[in-house]
Order: C-alpha cells, then sequence, then structure tokens
C-alpha cells in the first residue's frame, strides 16, 4: 500500500535529497511539503523546495511556508549557512528559479487541519527543526494523535555537530523539540547523527548518480558533492570523500524499516543547560525510571540506503524536461 507522508524541511542541502526521494518513491505519496526556518531564513528554504519539487517534475505537490523564528528562543535564527558553515548547506540550490509560489496557508494551520481532517492517515517527517509542530499542537492539542507516525531527523547519542553537545535541529529550537517528545505523539522515531554517519555517502557513489543522466540523480550527485567538499574542509567524517544525507535517510526508513536498528527508550531534551542546551539526553541504559517515548535509531545500512538512492533517482524526468 501507498504510504502518505508530509514532509517538514529547512531545504537544505539533504533535505532537497529527501524531497527528491519522496517526490519519487512508488511507495510513497508526498501529500506536501511544509518549510521552517533552519539552515536558511525560512524563505529561502520554500524558494529551494520549489526549485527541487519543480525541478524533478513535481511542482504539483504543494509547499507551505511556516515559522522564521524558533518558539522562545532569540538568540537565533543566525542562519547557518550564512554564518557557521557555509560549505556544508547554500543560501540557493543549483537549480532553475521556481515557477510555481507557495500557498497561502501557514504552515502550522495546514499541518493541524489536514491531519485532523486525515486522522491516523499520514506520516510526518520532520527534518529541520521542529518549531511548525510545537506550533501546531498550540493550534490543535490532538494533532500529536492524528498523526500516523512522527519521523524525525535530530539529535544525537554520543555525536553532535551544532556545540559539543548538540545536534542542529533540536538545538534550533530545544523548547519546541522538548515539547514534541512530551506532547502525545502515537510513534516517534529518531534518526539521530550516530545513525545517519553510518551511511554516508562518498565522490565515487555521487558519479554513480550522475551517470543515471536523469534530473534527480544530476542534482543529487551535485548536491552531495557540495556537502562532502564542505565536510571535508570543515566537519571531517574520518572517511576521506564522503558526507552524510541525514534527511534521506528518515525518507529512506520509512520505506524499508530495516534501513535503521533502533530502540524503544525514552528521550527528553535539555533546554536549560548552559553548555548543553539542545542536547538529546537518550536513555538507552534505564538511568531513569521516564517511560520509554521514542524509537530511537542507533545504526543504520549504508548499502541498502545507497541502492534506494540508486534505483530511485533513476527515474523521473531528464534535466530540463520540465
Ligand atoms: O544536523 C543535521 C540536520 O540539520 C539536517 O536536517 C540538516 O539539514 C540540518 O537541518
Ligand atoms: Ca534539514
Amino acid at each position: 500500500m501507498v504510504q502518505k507522508l508530509i514532509l517538514d524541511v529547512d531545504t537544505g542541502t539533504d533535505d532537497a535529497v529527501a524531497i527528491m526521494l519522496a517526490a519519487l518513491h512508488p511507495a510513497l505519496d508526498l501529500v506536501a511539503v511544509t518549510t521552517v526556518n533552519g539552515n536558511i531564513e525560512v524563505e529561502k528554504c520554500t524558494d529551494n523546495t520549489l526549485r527541487t519539487l519543480e525541478w524533478i517534475g513535481r511542482g504539483d505537490i504543494p509547499v507551505f511556508e511556516g515559522l522564521a523564528t524558533p518558539i522562545v528562543r532569540s538568540d537565533f535564527p543566525t542562519p547557518r549557512a550564512t554564518k557557521r558553515d557555509p560549505k556544508v548547506h547554500m543560501a540557493v540550490l543549483p537549480l532553475p528559479a521556481p515557477k510555481g509560489r507557495k500557498q497561502e496557508k501557514p504552515a502550522p494551520t495546514f499541518l493541524s487541519d489536514v491531519f485532523a481532517n486525515n486522522p491516523g492517515q499520514i506520516t510526518l517527517v520532520a527534518v529541520g527543526p521542529l518549531s511548525n509542530l510545537a506550533a501546531a499542537i498550540a493550534i490543535d492539542p490532538a494533532f500529536p494523535t492524528n498523526v500516523a507516525e512522527l519521523i524525525i531527523m535530530g539529535g544525537a547519542v554520543d555525536k553532535s555537530n551544532i556545540t559539543p553537545s548538540a545536534e542542529f535541529n533540536i538545538w534550533a529550537d530545544p523548547e519546541a523539540a522538548s515539547h514534541v517528545f512530551r506532547a502525545g505523539f502515537k510513534k516517534i522515531t529518531l534518526v539521530p547523527l550516530d545513525a545517519t554517519h553510518e551511511a554516508l555517502v562518498s565522490g565515487d557513489q555521487c558519479d554513480e548518480l550522475r551517470s543515471l543522466g536523469t534530473a534527480a540523480g544530476v542534482a543529487a550527485a551535485d548536491i552531495i558533492m557540495h556537502r562532502i567538499r564542505g565536510y571535508e574542509a570543515n566537519q571531517p567524517t574520518g572517511t576521506p570523500l564522503t558526507a552524510p544525507v541525514h534527511d534521506a535517510v528518515c525518507v529512506a526508513a520509512l520505506v524499508d524499516e530495516t534501513i535503521i536498528d533502533t530502540k524503544f527508550v525514552n528521550v527528553v531534551v535539555e533546554t536549560v543547560g548552559e553548555y548543553t542546551i539542545g542536547r538529546t539526553v537518550v536513555d538507552h541504559e534505564k538511568r531513569t525510571t521516564r517511560p520509554e517515548n521514542c524509537h530511537v535509531a542507533f545504526h543504520a545500512n549504508r548499502p541498502a540506503f545507497i541502492k534506494m538512492l540508486s534505483e530511485i533517482f533513476a527515474r523521473g524526468p531528464m534535466p530540463g524536461a520540465r
């Protein structure tokens, strides 16, 4: 049966790969994409999302723009693409400017409405800061129970990226993330850095994607090679000429749950620690009596992930055939 999903993104180079995988996979029906402030300002995330969908011939999928700031913090957005690591993300993806426009309805309103109208039918895959989700909960307290499953790219068990103790999506809006983990979603799957860094994509694999000759293959190769150069320069992965494509692992795991290896544990988010704001505290050794609330991916299957990218990006239009 085809699985309906909605992607919440901060596009974002790896978000773009996730969008193409979700829009082209025959087992998935990408109902809509919502955008949020994160890697870059939300308006640019929206523009990049529209570019990505139109590039692969899926300009029919509606895009709804969301929050431009976290729900509490005032010390962000300092868009990371223009400040900390201009090398891994891009303010503007190397794709033609979009012909279409975003929808008028704000993303949080769209999210609360669409899940209320389709209770238990749609999976939400959130691969940016969780600001839109917190706002949707404020609009409709029943929102968490209307979502069939929530898959989040974010957090970490032992790894980090934006600070020594936190991963970017959670750190960028920790109050939103803390609220989401406590809000009563029926099923939460968390795909943290520990898993996504086991599904690294290499320069050689980018060459294979480019040789597909399709719009998706060429774009994925260009975008992931950009990430590889960025990681080589400022966040070495320890494996030459590779980069994680965090967000796409979440979409792949929705199609094939064996892509990730999970444990059902308790996860809470630090929102006050001077040095630890945004840390996901993953109680996988049962140090507390806090109840399990999240299926956390501790490992990912790199060959299966790469195989899916190659198979799915062989689909869709040739470059420019919009
Ligand atoms: O830390 C990785 C996450 O932060 C990814 O979702 C990336 O796109 C950025 O949003
Ligand atoms: Ca992202």
